[in-house]
């Protein structure tokens, strides 16, 4: 009985072991989805926090500091066609159409701030917003 359990034991770590050399990066590079894996979650970490300053900015009433935020974003916003998806990636043209949505938002955040108008840019927050919820609903 205990010796069975002790074959049975063997049998799943030499099977996890395996597995997990399989999951491992070669060592001369990652596999393109580690490395592409890597990148979108920085991208979007990355977009989080700029996204933060923003609306801080914002909110503390200095509109102009809100642009180098939503400039990052934006540059960042360019490498969105290029996300692996993982959930649903037969639904590739409408996750486009959630990234060209999103970026047309950025611009006009970036085109109110650099005139200064501060009303428009306020309004411009909460879409922006459900950009990123809509988004991530459908294909995080
Ligand atoms: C057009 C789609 C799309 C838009 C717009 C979008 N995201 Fe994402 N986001 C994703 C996807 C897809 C993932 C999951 C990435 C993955 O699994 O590789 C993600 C993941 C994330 C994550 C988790 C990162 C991680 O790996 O831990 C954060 C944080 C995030 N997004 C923030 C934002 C913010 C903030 C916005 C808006 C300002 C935004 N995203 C806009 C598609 C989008």
């Amino acid at each position: 009985m205990h010796t069975i359990k002790l074959v049975v034991l063997a049998v799943v770590v030499l099977l996890g072991a395996r597995h997990g050399a399989a999951d491992m990066p070669s060592a001369a590079g990652m596999d393109e989805h580690t490395a592409s894996m890597l990148r979108q979650h920085h991208s979007m970490l990355t977009t989080q926090a700029e996204w933060d300053k923003a609306k801080k900015a914002v909110k503390a009433g200095s509109t102009a500091d809100a642009i180098s935020p939503v400039m990052k974003m934006d540059f960042l916003a360019k490498d969105l066609d290029r996300f692996m998806l993982h959930k649903h990636p037969e639904k590739r043209p409408d996750f486009l159409k959630k990234a060209a949505a999103y970026k047309k938002l950025l611009n006009e955040f970036k085109r109110d701030g650099e005139i200064g108008d501060a009303i428009a840019i306020k309004k411009l927050i909460p879409g922006i917003d459900k950009a990123c919820k809509g988004c991530h609903d459908a294909f995080r």
